[in-house]
């Protein structure tokens, strides 16, 4: 473990132990990036609180008993603790980390992760908002990978229930090849919009889609090819979104709610049998402990309908029991958004009840907020339909191309790069923000090449890869001894010894945003270190040597970063 900040976690805990007791050695010594030193702890402040003592006091007794073999310590202000470390042991660690293959990024025991992400709806277009969860989800399920776990993709595809009889009808009416056409080129919404339009003027319409229902669920072959049909055609869209976007998803980790149908009858036996649920007003509902809706009434979720059918909770009990049980997950993520938060509270709540979700089962709602129009509404196009995502994806590259600058590339090259920077704009400006947030759809701002953008990142990175190809090197070739002679050398040496423990933090989190963040620091740091330390130019062969080596390391952070996000970088740019 080379980790700075854990390292001296480490050895602050270790002094704790000794001057204070053994029961002190796994206190938090609260280690922060510091403006007056490397790092500073503040666990004295606290814990002199807890001693009833004075916190320099408790600051000196923890710096006399800190091993300071590799760190220098200096007690400050009202009890912080400075931490400075040896310029020899950050440029070893570096140097090491140039023959680390995974580049400082921990392999914890192997936990059974299953990310629930992208999951669209069959019926409709696809839409930003399930955008923004697909890059979400897709960056946390490479993240884990990279850590060793066990991930499980499950796309929960909106691929039933009962509007599907409205659907079936209306695909009958204006004739098979026709609709599937529309659904295969993504107009998935006109289609649904013009069904949902007859469905609701048209009483003939409505009692022959409401008869499809029990057909689709009793399994009349007919029914059911058609809505296998259906839902290949509208997959067909998915496919080509996710290819476009460079997203992991494959048809394996297709697990639709339709895979839950045959077990939802069991679900509500169960829930039945062992008291969880019971009948209100005709319906199985589960009254999850502490919700309360409107009069302090208790909140019921529905499992079973009064007239017998299923809904989106049932399917999601049963996908959760599933989960735990056959999958045997460690920790689930439901990557999906905010607007569903009282969902999947109750949904979890009531798992919880059933035996279904237990303590050593982690549950977590990954909120997506929404993302929003230049109006600050949910974004629409202007005649207020919601825009086809392909449509969208093919402008970012549009747009890409005129940012890209010119470098006579052949057409077919630069195309390439303009695909690499359109798709990485559009994901980083998703993964940039705090996943829960809400942020304004804005091709001008996400394809900026400075600010903490996707282009800028793979610009900083083309840009190092052009140093090796100049000086006619090969990155990975570049091994150390480091030598740290400037500030700047040993400010990037320092930041590169964090890349393990942000990638760690993404995961345990599940916040890509503080990679985005760490990765654009890294980059910025590269760039003043480049400013004033020359590279290939450098005086003197060993110098030269150990700033190649600095950029042969943050040319790997960044380029392991970046793929972790999804992102690609162009050879050139
Ligand atoms: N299809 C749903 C929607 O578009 C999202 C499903 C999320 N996953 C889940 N297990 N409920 O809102």
């Amino acid at each position: 473990m080379t980790d700075p900040q854990l390292v001296l976690t480490e050895r602050v805990q270790q002094a704790l132990g000794s001057a204070f007791g053994p029961e002190h050695a796994t206190e938090d010594p609260l280690i922060r990036p510091s403006q007056f030193a490397d790092y500073q702890a503040n666990v004295a402040l606290s814990l002199a609180k807890r001693l009833r003592r004075a916190p320099r006091e408790v600051a000196q007794a923890i710096a006399d008993h800190l091993d300071t073999a590799d760190v220098s310590v200096e007690v400050s202000g009202p009890g912080f603790l400075n931490l400075t470390l040896r310029d020899g042991w950050v440029a070893e660690q570096a140097a090491q980390r140039l023959l680390d293959e995974r580049i400082g990024v921990p392999q914890p025991a192997p936990q059974t992760v299953i990310v629930d992400y992208s999951a669209p709806n069959a019926a409709k277009e696809m839409h930003v908002g399930h955008l923004r969860t697909t890059i979400v989800g897709d960056t946390l399920a490479r993240t884990h990978e990279h850590l060793g776990n066990q991930v499980i993709r499950q796309n929960h595809l909106g691929d039933w229930g009962t509007q599907f009889g409205m659907l079936i009808e209306h695909l009958l009416d204006i004739g098979e090849e026709e609709a599937l056409g529309m659904l295969a080129a993504g107009d998935g919404n006109a289609f649904y919009q013009a069904a949902r339009h007859k469905f609701d003027n048209d009483p003939e319409f409505q009692q022959r889609s409401r008869r499809r229902v029990p057909l689709l669920q009793g399994g009349d072959p007919e029914t059911l090819r058609l809505w296998r049909e259906f839902i290949e055609y509208s997959n067909r869209y998915f496919r080509k979104v996710y290819r476009t976007l460079g997203v992991t998803l494959t048809d394996d980790d297709i697990a639709g709610e339709s895979m839950y149908n045959p077990m939802l009858p069991d679900v509500c036996d169960e829930l039945e049998r062992t008291g969880v649920a019971e009948i209100s007003e005709g319906a199985l509902c589960v009254f999850p402990p502490g919700f309360k809706g409107r009069d302090d009434q208790p909140l019921p979720l529905i499992v079973r309908k009064s007239d017998g059918g299923y809904g989106y909770a049932t399917t999601d009990l049963a996908a959760i029991r599933y989960r735990v049980r056959d999958l045997k997950a460690d920790r689930i993520l439901y990557v999906v958004g905010a607007t569903q938060s009282l969902h999947f509270q109750m949904v979890f709540a009531a798992a919880r009840t059933a035996g279904w979700l237990h303590d050593d089962v982690k549950a977590e709602h990954v909120q997506i907020g929404s993302v929003l129009g230049s109006d600050g509404k949910m974004f629409k196009t202007r005649s207020g339909e919601s825009i086809k995502l392909t449509d969208l994806l093919d402008e970012a590259v549009v747009r890409a191309e005129a940012v890209i600058a010119d470098r006579g590339y052949d057409p077919e090259a630069r195309r390439q790069i303009a695909r690499q920077v359109g798709m990485g704009a559009v994901k980083y400006a998703d993964l940039s923000v705090s996943h829960d947030s809400e942020y304004v759809f804005d091709f001008d701002r996400m394809l900026a090449l400075t600010g903490n953008t996707g282009p800028y990142l793979q610009y900083a990175t083309a840009r190092i890869r052009s140093i090796f190809r100049n000086g006619g090197i090969d990155p990975q070739s570049v091994t150390g001894p480091i030598t740290l002679g400037h500030p700047a050398e040993r400010a990037l040496a320092l930041q590169l010894l964090g890349f393990g423990s942000v990638v760690a933090a993404v995961a345990q989190l599940s916040e890509p945003h503080r990679l985005c963040n760490y990765l654009f620091d890294v980059a910025q740091t590269f760039t003043s270190f480049y400013e004033s330390c020359p590279v290939l130019k450098a005086e003197e062969e060993s110098v030269r040597q150990s700033r190649l080596a600095l950029s042969a390391l943050t040319l790997r952070v960044l380029l392991r970063g970046l793929d972790l996000l999804g992102i690609e970088v162009p050879e050139r740019m």
